[in-house]
C-alpha cells in the first residue's frame, strides 16, 4: 500500500478508537448515574428501616441496637453479611449445643457477628477464653471485643483460615462454629475452607454451621465426613437449619 493510503487507512483506524473510546466514556457515565442512583435508594431505604426500628424501640421500651448495626452491615455488603437479623437465641442456643464445654482445646468461631452463636457458647459453659473469634468487620470486631475481652478476637477473612490460625493455634480446636454466609461463595471454596477447619480439628470434632437455604450448604455425601442435621428452626428469622460435619478418628 502506497504511504498516502497507508495514512488514510491509518486515520480511519483511530477515528474508530476515538468513536469507541467516546462510546464508553458515555456508557461508562449512565453506569455512574445509576450506581449513584442506586446507592441513594439503598441508603434512604436503609435510613427509613432504621427510623421505623427506633420508633418501634421508644412505643416498646426497648433497645435493638445489635439489628441496627447489623442492619447498616447488611446495607454496605450484603453478600458478606447474609442476613439481616443477627441470629435468634434458638438458632444460637441450637449451635451451641453441638460443642462439648468439657472437650480440650480452643473452640473457633468463624463469623460470629454481634455475638449471639458466642453468647450461647458461653452460656452453655464454653470458657470465654477458649474462644478464637474471626470476623471480618472492624464494627463488630470492637463490639465482640468489649463484648468478651478474655476471647482472642482475629479480624480477617475466614475463607484464608490455615493462613490466620495455623500459628495461633496452639493445640488442635475442639469444633469450629460457623456462620458465614456459605451459600454464597462458590462450592471449591466452601470445600477448601472446611477442609482447612478439619486439619486444625481434633479428629470427630464438629464442624457447626447454620444455613437459611433448603439445600445442605456443603455436598450431605462428603467423602471422608460424616453429616447430620438439626430442625428446621422456624422460630428464627429467616428460619434456620443447622448441618455438622465431623471427619471421624
Ligand atoms: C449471617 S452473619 C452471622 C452473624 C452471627 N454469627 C449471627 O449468627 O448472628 C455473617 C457474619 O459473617 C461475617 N463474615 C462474612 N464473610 C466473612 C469472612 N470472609 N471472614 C470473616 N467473617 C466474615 C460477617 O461480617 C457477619 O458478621
Amino acid at each position: 500500500m502506497p504511504v498516502t493510503g497507508l495514512r488514510k487507512f491509518e486515520q480511519k483506524v483511530e477515528r474508530q478508537i476515538r468513536l469507541f473510546e467516546a462510546g464508553t466514556a458515555i456508557i461508562e457515565r449512565k453506569i455512574g448515574r445509576q450506581i449513584k442512583l442506586f446507592e441513594q435508594k439503598r441508603d434512604g431505604i436503609g435510613r427509613k428501616i432504621e427510623q421505623q426500628i427506633r420508633q418501634f424501640e421508644q412505643k416498646h421500651g426497648i433497645r435493638l441496637d445489635d439489628e441496627v448495626r447489623f442492619l447498616r452491615s447488611w446495607f454496605e455488603r450484603p453478600l458478606t453479611m447474609g442476613a439481616v437479623t443477627p441470629s435468634g437465641k434458638i438458632l444460637a442456643r441450637t449451635m451451641a449445643r453441638y460443642v462439648d464445654p468439657d472437650s480440650n482445646g480452643p473452640v473457633v468461631e468463624l463469623g460470629p457477628g454481634t455475638g449471639p452463636v458466642t453468647e450461647a457458647l458461653v452460656r452453655a459453659g464454653v470458657e470465654p477464653k477458649r474462644l478464637v473469634l474471626v470476623e471480618f468487620n472492624p464494627t463488630f470486631c470492637r463490639l465482640l471485643h468489649s463484648r468478651f475481652p478474655e476471647a482472642t478476637l482475629v479480624q480477617g477473612d475466614a475463607y484464608s483460615l490455615r493462613r490466620l490460625l495455623e500459628t495461633l493455634l496452639i493445640q488442635p480446636a475442639a469444633a469450629v462454629v460457623s456462620g458465614l454466609p456459605l451459600v454464597t461463595k462458590p462450592i471449591r471454596m466452601r470445600m477448601r475452607l472446611i477442609r482447612d477447619a478439619f486439619d486444625l480439628m481434633l479428629p470427630g470434632a464438629p464442624f457447626v454451621q447454620f444455613t437459611y437455604s433448603v439445600a445442605a450448604p456443603l455436598p450431605r455425601r462428603l467423602n471422608g465426613f460424616s453429616v447430620e442435621a438439626s430442625e428446621r428452626i422456624w422460630m428464627n428469622i429467616p428460619p434456620a437449619r443447622v448441618w455438622v460435619y465431623r471427619r471421624p478418628s
